[in-house]
């Protein structure tokens, strides 16, 4: 089968087209024919070789795919040959640009019957980030005021949609003009440019100098720190990226000034098949199914045009999830 791999870590010419044996699937685990497969910062990462978490290369990319069921390994229940699912890469987020990917089957969403396979190669990793970071990681309540940066990406729009639905307000950043209308669209009440306009100072005023109660940061750099002049005291922070790379700051000093705290976040530490785990699951099926919850598409790629996908979410100008027609599926 075609796969996108990684051999050795740079830039676009890094991905390579590659022939691999189709993978069979162990206990608990299926193989789905991949319709479509999402782009995500990670991949882009772990391309260049700077993902925090260790990765033996070579890899194949891909974090979360759509497709069908094409075979199921022993003990796996409730779900079936033919069955069209969309599914987070597991164990290790990797191996979702190819025609086929096995997958752990608590990975694994079940989609409402008229959801298209591209919606939903959008959906699983930033909805489960979302409901995790706000409802397991935090208890959002109705009526605080979430800021999130990067909010115009996947993760942004997802926390806008989650947090929405708990009653709470969302404001959040853009690095670019022209990226707040999706945000916008899904019920964000203030967008910021960050490339005009100072983030803490816009954040102040929407809160009537108060703060904000919670911050997700993916960027890190010099808008971490930053990032808690704009918390209420007592407020918390918690950082799920870096983006704009490593930041380097005296903690402990701006954590005192406003009593503020700050946590690091993973979502697989949400332990998949656990307990914990299946709440997220079951909510996101439950929000799609009812059209609560979506991830607009901002671009498909065909599969050989992978490079230009990457390129374009390097770019920064996206809105919304890119995603990769792999093969099969219905189409977009
Ligand atoms: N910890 C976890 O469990 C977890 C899970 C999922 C995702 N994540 C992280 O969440 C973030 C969002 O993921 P995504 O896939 O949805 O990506 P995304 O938000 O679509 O893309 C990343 C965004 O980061 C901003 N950015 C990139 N480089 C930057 C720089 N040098 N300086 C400032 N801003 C920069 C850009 O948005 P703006 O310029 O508009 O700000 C860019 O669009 C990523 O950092 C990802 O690694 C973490």
């Amino acid at each position: 089968m075609r796969a996108i791999g990684v051999e050795r870590t740079g830039g676009l010419d890094a991905l390579q087209q590659v022939t691999v044996p189709v993978p069979e699937p162990g206990p608990d685990e299926l193989r789905i024919g991949v319709a479509f497969a999402a782009a995500n910062w990670s991949d882009i990462q772990k391309r260049q070789g700077i993902y925090p978490d260790p990765v033996g290369y070579p890899v194949i990319l891909g974090a979360e795919v759509s497709g069908i069921v094409s075979a199921i390994g022993p003990g796996v229940r409730g779900l079936a040959i033919g069955q069209r699912v969309a599914a987070l890469c597991g164990p290790r987020l990797l191996g979702g640009y190819a025609d086929a990917v096995v997958v752990p089957a608590a990975y694994v969403l079940r989609l409402p019957g008229d959801l298209p396979l591209d919606q939903a190669a959008a959906l699983p990793l930033a909805t489960l980030t979302a409901f995790h970071l706000l409802h397991t990681a935090y208890r959002i309540r109705a009526g605080q005021v979430v800021m999130v940066h990067a909010i115009a990406g996947s993760v942004g729009l997802a926390v806008t949609q989650v947090a929405g639905m708990a009653g709470a307000r969302v404001i959040g950043t853009v690095g670019r003009p022209g990226k707040s209308g999706l945000p916008r669209r899904m019920g964000a009440e203030l967008v910021i440019d960050r490339s005009s306009e100072d983030f803490v100072e816009r954040a102040l005023a929407f809160t009537d100098g108060r703060g904000v109660d919670l911050i997700i940061d993916s960027l890190g750099g010099e808008i971490l720190p930053r990032s808690f002049d704009a918390l209420r005291f007592h407020g918390h922070l918690i950082n799920i990226g870096e983006a704009a790379g490593e930041p380097d700051f005296p903690v402990r000093k701006k954590l005192y000034e406003r009593s503020t705290s700050m946590a690091g976040f993973e979502v697989l530490h949400a332990a998949p098949g656990s307990r914990t785990w299946r709440r997220g699951v079951r909510f996101v099926e439950d929000a799609v199914a009812r059209g609560r919850l979506r991830m607009p598409v901002g671009a498909i790629f065909p599969f050989e045009d992978v490079a230009a996908m990457h390129a374009a979410l390097e770019g920064r100008g996206t809105s919304g999830k890119l995603l990769l027609a792999v093969g099969g599926g219905s189409p977009a």
